[in-house]
């Protein structure tokens, strides 16, 4: 069968035959990402209205130093540096999210148009990829997912205790509040984000092989998949859901809200 050899012209940046609306999800990723930005730094520069009665804020814990039953110091040791102790955690969810293959992805096209959208002319001629300085350090993503999984375990533990209130006398009760429901969906949120890893997958099974046989490794694999396929909608929910933590916990020490016992 005869074939047809087609050429493929070069073009300008910005130059398409798209007639779609396609850099409105560009427009989107960039307004949310720096609102997103913009607060967290905001509220990690705070230094107050972090808790309230049994709940912390996703963006302070661990709690490593403060004034707090939260916390794991209450005076800090010399080796710890006299600053917010969010800015002590922070950069450890925010490596992360920095160096996901999904977001990656997103903010190239969204900050620096390169590429402004798929198919759609670029901004240089030669392509690099991430096998170059600087954009091969977002190898570093793995090392990341390590922190994120602890991260995981600590904000689990967070939302459980969450559940006990003290009373006057200080002995803690179980109970449900608002808080406590918010605190819980963050850390399932944050879950399917983490859990559904590009990283993860290669680690628990995705460098093999051959999977059969290996029954525990394929149900992992299995299953980090699974969340895998919706990897771009927990990312962008537990984004909002964290944020969202933050100024619920943040509104009710503030007295600016309260939190709805339900139980
Ligand atoms: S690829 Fe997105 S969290 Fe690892």
């Amino acid at each position: 069968m005869a074939q047809e050899v087609v050429q493929l012209t070069r073009r300008k940046f910005g130059e398409t035959v798209r007639r779609d609306a396609w850099w409105v999800p560009q427009i989107g990723a960039l307004v949310v990402l720096s609102s997103f930005l913009a607060y967290a730094t905001w509220a990690a520069f705070q230094n107050a209205h972090y808790e309230f009665g049994p709940y912390l804020s996703p963006f302070y814990s661990p709690l490593i130093v403060g004034n707090s039953p939260h916390a794991w110091f209450q005076k800090a040791p010399w080796f710890i540096p006299a600053i917010s102790p969010a800015l002590l955690i922070l950069p450890f969810p925010a490596g992360f999210r920095f160096t996901c293959y999904y977001y990656r992805g997103t903010y190239y096209k969204a900050f620096w148009a390169d590429p402004p959208g798929c198919a759609v002319g670029e901004p240089r001629k030669s392509y690099l990829g991430e096998k170059s300085f600087p954009l091969i350090l977002q190898n570093v993503h793995r090392y990341f997912l390590y922190a994120a999984l602890l991260f995981l375990i600590i904000l689990g533990l967070d939302a459980w205790r969450g559940y006990w209130f003290a009373d006057a006398s200080g002995v803690k009760h179980f109970g449900i509040g608002l808080g406590s429901l918010v605190l819980t969906v963050n850390v399932i949120l944050l879950s399917g984000y983490t859990l559904g890893c590009h990283s993860l997958r290669h680690l628990v099974g995705g460098y093999l092989d051959r999977l059969s046989g290996r029954p525990v490794r394929k149900k992992a694999y299995d299953c980090v998949s699974c969340l895998n396929r919706g990897h771009m909608n927990w990312a962008w929910a537990s984004l909002f859901w964290v944020a969202f933590s933050d100024v619920y916990v943040r509104l009710c020490s503030m007295g600016i809200w309260t939190d709805l016992r339900i139980l």
